[in-house]
């Protein structure tokens, strides 16, 4: 039987949330991955050393063994250097929303004046601590991720030695970034290499593949393909898997988010497969993240096996992608 081993998978775009829905969903992602870059959109967000703290405390209750690295970020706001200081040692990233854009951003970034971010970037840039972006304008939703690129390009210009984090990234124009400016990278994650805006609302409208950034066009799918597959050393997984719910996804006003923490990896191996890319898939899931990271995480082996696998309905509250369809790749074993 054919087997795929992927030593420390690594999730660099994580949403645990918190209470009866961390304990849910925490387990999951600890199963099958080393660690991950944890989103610090509860409510209120996650912003001061003591929310740090008490937020890794309560997802290491949750999980049940210590194998599981829960890399620790901070909701941005225009923090002095002092504090940014105080608190570096115990994050990984700031992670910075636009006000409104997105689940949870209401206290985010409302103006993108360089001089009132000045001051906090630089403190970040010296502390090498990485800006985590969710790259979306409030214009037109297909459009959003692109038109927020004049954005990076004003972040990575003025700030060289910042290292910038494009999140989730959707669009042909973000894959363009990679190569243009050397302190930009970018996480992508599984849903976006398999879905377009047609799996969203091309037919019936299906609520579990709805998120925000929205998929977008086959040219824009096939050019995330391009560097997820070949491993683009700028590039690195991370699932944005944002559990709602089943009742806030199937209602009026669907709540945004795709539920994949728990299929991620078998999802991969499917693509990577499909393309004959198998051996890149280390790199992609791991490798790349603990470079542009600078981690080491400790040591776990997954094993996959190409075999049928059907998607649980449910996992827990939550519905994930994909629910009740068999794919071609289960996960055997983790060491
Ligand atoms: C995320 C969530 O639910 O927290 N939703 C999403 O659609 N991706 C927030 C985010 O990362 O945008
Ligand atoms: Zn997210």
């Amino acid at each position: 039987m054919k087997t795929q081993t992927i030593l420390m998978p690594l999730d660099m775009h994580l949403h645990l949330r918190d209470t009866v829905m961390l304990e849910n969903v925490a387990p999951l992602s600890a199963y099958s991955f080393s660690g991950a870059i944890i989103m610090p959109n509860l409510v209120p967000p996650v912003a001061t050393l003591e929310d740090v703290k008490a937020y890794k405390e309560r997802i290491m209750a949750s999980v049940p063994n210590d194998y599981f690295e829960p890399y620790m970020t901070l909701f941005y706001k225009n923090y002095d250097k002092k504090f940014l200081e105080s608190v570096a040692d115990e994050i990984s990233a700031i992670k910075l929303y636009p006000a409104g854009i997105t689940t949870n951003s209401e206290g985010g970034v409302s103006s993108f004046d360089i001089e009132e971010m000045r001051k906090t970037l630089e403190a970040m840039s010296e502390l090498e601590i990485p800006l985590c972006v969710h790259g979306e304008t409030d214009g037109f939703v297909m459009d959003r991720e692109a038109e927020f690129m004049s954005i990076y390009e004003m972040l990575a210009v003025n700030f060289p030695k910042l290292k910038i984090i494009m999140e989730h990234i959707t669009t042909k124009e973000a894959v363009a970034m990679l190569d243009k400016y050397e302190n930009l990278h970018a996480t992508i994650t599984v849903h976006h290499l398999l879905l377009t805006l047609d799996d969203v609302v091309g037919g019936m409208m299906m609520p579990h593949n709805f998120c925000k950034p929205i998929a977008k066009r086959p040219e824009d799918l096939d050019a995330l393909l391009t560097v997820a597959l070949e491993a683009h050393p700028k590039v690195m997984f991370g699932s944005d898997s944002a559990p709602h719910p089943q009742h806030a996804k199937e209602s009026c006003g669907c709540a945004a988010g795709v539920f994949t923490a728990p299929i991620a990896l078998q999802l991969l191996c499917e693509i990577f497969e499909q393309y004959d890319k198998l051996d890149n898939l280390q790199s992609f899931v791991s490798d790349n993240a603990q470079n542009i990271y600078g981690i080491c995480p400790e040591f776990k082996e997954i094993v996959l096996e190409k075999r049928a696998f059907t998607i649980p309905e449910h996992y827990g509250s939550v519905v994930p992608m994909y629910a009740g369809q068999t794919i071609n790749w289960a996960i055997e074993s983790v060491e």
